[in-house]
């Protein structure tokens, strides 16, 4: 989804086009298909087209000596890519330049209402915020109030950064829903659309909240509510570490992310245990006691994680478990139990589907948790309590290390309920991340397969019980990086339709990591091969057949999911790799969706 970077700082301090390129080049994970920037060098120049950053670079001044600069990466929702509809935005007489992310849900109402004789130039919503700063300024609101007005009129989510090329020293910003952070300098300040975009140049930082309007300039920050209340809010220092975000050695991201398993396990095992118990916030423990039945609420991997937790806290801790799409919850809401525990869970958690969601629970008094990577994150300020994946900066698209590690912390929490051995625990995770590190250093094996067996426009995973939510997941990986079109099925239910599909060399791949079903598995591949299928095997070892391809060391059956789905994410990888694909960056596809 869309990214945002602004700067303003004294003269002479930094090199601000440098900055605003390289704040870009590290909010691209997020997905986007166009980009541009704004910089002030006596008055206010404009660069922007679709494409990469990497376009953008080539199209930017060599040298722009500046003090001000605001830039972004779009991903459309209102236009089509291309250089017009590419932000920044700037009104009609020059004087106001904007970057948005968000949606302006009654841009066509404000048009109406406000702008009908305004001259719109792009199919943005967000020309229209820039248009109505401008109409309210012209007719004598001071700019911060204008702004203020514009931000009370506006129905959706926005991140907004504001140039007035009257205020050379003066960068505007105003948030709600979408996220923003402001990062302090010496002699400069900034915005960023995460803590990456701006850590390169401080790990100060402080967190906006919706509906609040920033005035940033060289030395001071200044946060105000939406009717101009000054707020004081303490920075935070940020440990992230540049260097997490570098590739280093690897090509793509996500090979570096699917290697990083074994430790993102580890230093959960780190985190969560104490030399002879758990180490869960007792209020999450004591509220999860008192709980009827868990909510987990998600979107993506994040739901496919979701729904090896339901098997987690089912089988461990006996408490019933529902699984939502994030989507579909706030809308189709089900009947509620009476004294249940919203878990969201969520990588960036930024994901405004389960935001949304979020709100709404709270709303209704309801108890939230959230599970996620990211500390200061909206879902992680906003619900009750927060446990963290401790997995690291994640920035390939494909999410891989935060699926195991969501899998990994909600054992514990299920291990923890059900007053379970916390040691035989660590042992199982101590194990497992061993297990894991013996697939990743198998490779070439992984790339063979792909290339051997997924050749086609099609694929399937199958399996049953926990192995069906692997397949899940596993299909997920599939296609949203390599476009093959792949499903993921309960083994069982293949032959009430989707058999039908199987033809002449159509690639499925089973996954049987439970003794109780593995018999019923391997019947149904049986039933596949006799229609053509090309099959590969995921085994546990002591169930494994000797053609099975795929054979994994044993580890406690419950927790197979951390092992069994590390296989399929080589697959995936080396299955775009072989058609040469943007590997972290797969088309149409954003890491952090901030739009409902
Ligand atoms: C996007 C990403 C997925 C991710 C999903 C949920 O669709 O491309 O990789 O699983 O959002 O994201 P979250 O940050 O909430 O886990």
């Amino acid at each position: 989804m869309c990214g945002i970077v602004g700067y303003v700082g004294f003269p002479n301090q930094k090199d601000v086009k440098e900055i605003l390129l390289s704040g870009l080049e590290k909010l691209e994970y997020r997905g986007y298909d166009s980009a541009g920037i704004a910089i002030y060098n006596n008055g206010v120049k404009v660069f922007k087209d679709k494409g990469r950053v990497a376009n953008l670079r080539k199209i930017v001044d060599n040298y722009i000596p500046s003090t001000l600069g605001i830039g972004h990466t779009r991903w459309a929702t209102h236009g089509v890519p291309n250089s017009i509809n590419s932000h920044p935005h700037q009104s009609s007489s020059g004087r106001f330049t904007l970057v948005h992310n968000g949606v302006i849900e009654n841009e066509v109402e404000l048009r109406n209402k406000y702008l009908q004789d305004y001259e719109f130039i792009s199919d943005t919503d967000t020309e229209v915020v820039v248009a109505l700063i401008e109409t309210f300024v012209e007719a004598e609101e001071p700019v911060d109030v204008a702004i203020r007005h514009v931000m009370g009129l506006i129905e959706g989510s926005y991140a907004l950064t504001i140039i007035d090329d009257q205020s050379p020293a003066t960068l505007y910003a105003a948030k709600s829903k979408s996220p923003l952070l402001i990062g302090l300098g010496d002699g400069f300040n900034m915005v960023g659309s995460d803590a990456m975009s701006i850590i390169n140049y401080t790990n100060q930082f402080i967190e906006l909240h919706d509906e609040e309007f920033i005035v940033l300039t060289p030395e001071d920050v200044c946060i105000y509510s939406i009717l101009g209340v000054k707020i004081d809010r303490p920075y935070y220092t940020e440990t992230l570490d540049a260097a997490d975000t570098e590739k280093g050695i690897y090509p793509f991201y996500m090979l570096k992310e699917i290697d990083e398993q074994p430790y993102a396990i580890r230093r959960i095992v780190a985190k969560y245990f104490t030399d002879t118990g758990f180490n869960i916030n007792p209020n999450i423990v004591e509220t999860l006691k008192n709980t009827d039945r868990i909510y987990i609420v998600a979107a993506g991997t994040s739901m496919n994680a979701g729904f090896v937790g339901k098997q987690l806290f089912e089988t461990i801790s006996n408490i019933p478990t529902e699984v939502h799409i994030a989507s579909e919850f706030v809308y189709n809401t089900p009947i509620i139990s009476s004294n249940p525990l919203f878990i969201f869970l969520s990588q960036s958690g930024e994901t405004a589907d389960s935001r949304a969601v979020l709100v709404k629970i709270k709303s209704l008094g309801y108890k939230s948790l959230t599970i996620t990577n990211v500390k200061s994150s909206t879902l992680s300020r906003e619900a009750d309590y927060t446990l963290l994946l401790h997995a690291g900066v994640e920035i390939a698209v494909a999410s891989t290390k935060a699926y195991t590690s969501q899998i990994a912390v909600m054992a514990i929490l299920a291990s923890d309920q059900a007053n379970l051995d916390p040691i035989g625990l660590k042992k199982d995770l101590a194990l497992i991340a061993n297990v894991i590190e013996s697939i990743t250093d198998n490779k070439l094996m992984y790339k063979e397969l792909a290339d051997e067996y997924l050749t086609k426009r099609n694929c399937f995973y199958i399996g049953r019980h926990i192995d069906y939510y692997v397949a899940i997941e596993a299909a997920l990986k599939l296609k949203e990086i390599s476009y093959i079109q792949t499903e993921g099925f309960a083994a069982g239910e293949l032959k009430h339709g989707t058999i039908a599909l199987i033809e002449e060399d159509t690639p499925v791949i089973a996954v049987i990591s439970q003794e109780n079903i593995n018999l019923n598995t391997r019947s149904n591949i049986k039933e596949v091969k006799s229609r053509g299928a090309k099959v590969i095997v995921i085994s546990l070892k002591s169930i494994s057949s000797a053609k099975d391809q795929i054979v994994i060391d044993d580890v406690n059956p419950i927790l197979s999911p951390l092992v069994t789905i590390v296989p399929t994410q080589l697959l995936a990888y080396y299955a775009a790799l072989g058609r040469g694909l943007d590997i972290d960056k797969p088309r149409n596809l954003a890491k952090s969706v901030t739009v409902e």
